[in-house]
């Protein structure tokens, strides 16, 4: 990026409080936002509420009458404005603009600060009827950029026109660069998280391929553990791994052999020795992989019991990790309530007494009753098999 600030106008404009001595007034908020977007395994960083974080921090910060943040997008030639809570999507007449004729669109492509002391008479600007409507005169541009590429443009606005100082514009420029740094983290762990559940779709779509008896039971199987997850207020962290958790608990079924996945009928003690070793294969299949370490424990260990005569390990009680409890419910519920070889669907009020009258046996019997009161709530997730199906 260019170091030299430019100023595209003289300082023609009435000075508006120093914006130097506002920072220093509001170290705390200022430290904040240059934690913004530290990695923290246990909270997702979403762009969106990120951004919205940052520009509420620099409002508060710098006394500016409007921040925005406007995101590049270079296939198109745009720049998307973002949301924040003083100027919204709305406030703008559209929500994106073309990279050429704007302050924005000069910053981006120039990679280098401008800053306009009074918009209405300096002819270099185009005077947007928003801007006019909310009486903005002096704008503040700064490029957003990390790893060497532009990620967009901040302004800050204010309706004084205002003279700008270079501390002003070499401390805006450092907060853009925190920003900056911020959004680019959550843009590169969405970008991780997406790469992640492909990896876990395709993995799926594996297992059911060979196992058309069980066609989309993961699918299911993950909805009512999301919603058990959510009621029981999981952290981001425990939820990712009970989702992930619930999509692969069967992948140890890939190392069982079709013929006995897919067999016309019960299956005898051996074969039923072999389906036993699923959850350790699968444990094993998955605990390499990185990402997916969380949700080992719940793989190992969904068809462990209560009363500890599951397998494969006999754990009993609350040595059951969480996320196994929580798994197993669902996974008895749409076990019985799906059409299997050798037998017909059954009534999903017989499956639901079924899990009442071993809770406390085999199931955990506070996840059980949250699954009773869940099913009979009628609340299925839809967002789950959107993400999942998309
Ligand atoms: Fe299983």
């Amino acid at each position: 990026m260019k170091n030299a600030t430019q100023t595209t106008e003289e300082n023609v404009g009435t000075t508006t409080a120093p914006l130097v001595s506002q920072f220093e007034l509001n170290l705390d908020a200022w430290a904040n936002l240059l934690y913004a977007g530290r990695y923290d395994e246990d909270e997702d960083i979403d762009t969106e509420s990120l951004v919205w974080r940052s520009l509420e921090t620099l409002s508060r910060v710098s006394g500016a009458d409007g921040c925005s943040i406007a995101l590049a997008d270079w296939n198109q030639e745009l720049l998307v404005f973002q949301n924040g809570p003083r100027v919204t999507r709305q406030t703008h007449s559209h929500d994106t603009i073309l990279m050429k004729g704007s302050l924005g669109a000069q910053v981006v492509k120039s990679d280098g600060p401008r800053v306009a002391s009074d918009m209405k008479r300096d002819p270099q600007y185009r005077y947007p009827d928003w801007i006019r409507q909310h009486g903005f005169s002096a704008a503040g541009c700064f490029p957003l950029g990390a790893r060497g590429r532009i990620l967009g443009v901040l302004t800050l606005y204010f309706r004084k026109a205002r003279t700008w100082t270079d501390p002003e514009k070499e401390l805006l420029r450092g907060m853009a660069q925190s920003i900056s740094a911020a959004i680019d983290n959550s843009l590169l762990l969405s970008e991780s998280r997406n790469n992640s559940l492909s990896t876990v779709q395709a993995l799926v779509r594996s297992l059911e391929a060979r196992d058309s008896v069980t066609s989309h039971h993961s699918l299911r199987v993950t909805q009512y553990a999301t919603l058990l997850g959510e009621q029981m207020k999981l952290s981001t962290r425990e939820m990712r791994a009970l989702q992930y958790g619930a999509m692969l608990h069967d992948i140890g079924k890939i190392g069982i052999s079709t013929e006995i996945l897919n067999k016309n009928g019960p299956l005898t003690e051996e074969e039923y020795t072999v389906v036993r070793q699923h959850p350790i294969i699968g444990a094993r299949i998955v605990e390499s992989v990185d990402f997916l370490r969380d949700a080992v424990p719940c793989i190992r260990h969904h068809h462990e019991q209560y009363d500890g005569k599951g397998y494969p390990d006999g754990l009993k009680g609350e040595k059951i990790p969480l996320i196994a409890r929580v798994v197993c419910v669902p996974d008895f519920f749409d076990a019985l309530t799906s059409d299997r070889p050798y037998r017909g669907a059954l009534d999903p009020e017989i499956a639901i007494a079924e899990i009442r009258e071993n809770a406390g046996t085999v199931f955990d019997p506070a996840v059980a009753n949250l699954f009773i009161k869940i099913h009979a709530s009628g609340a299925v997730p839809l967002a789950v098999a959107q993400e999942f199906t998309s």
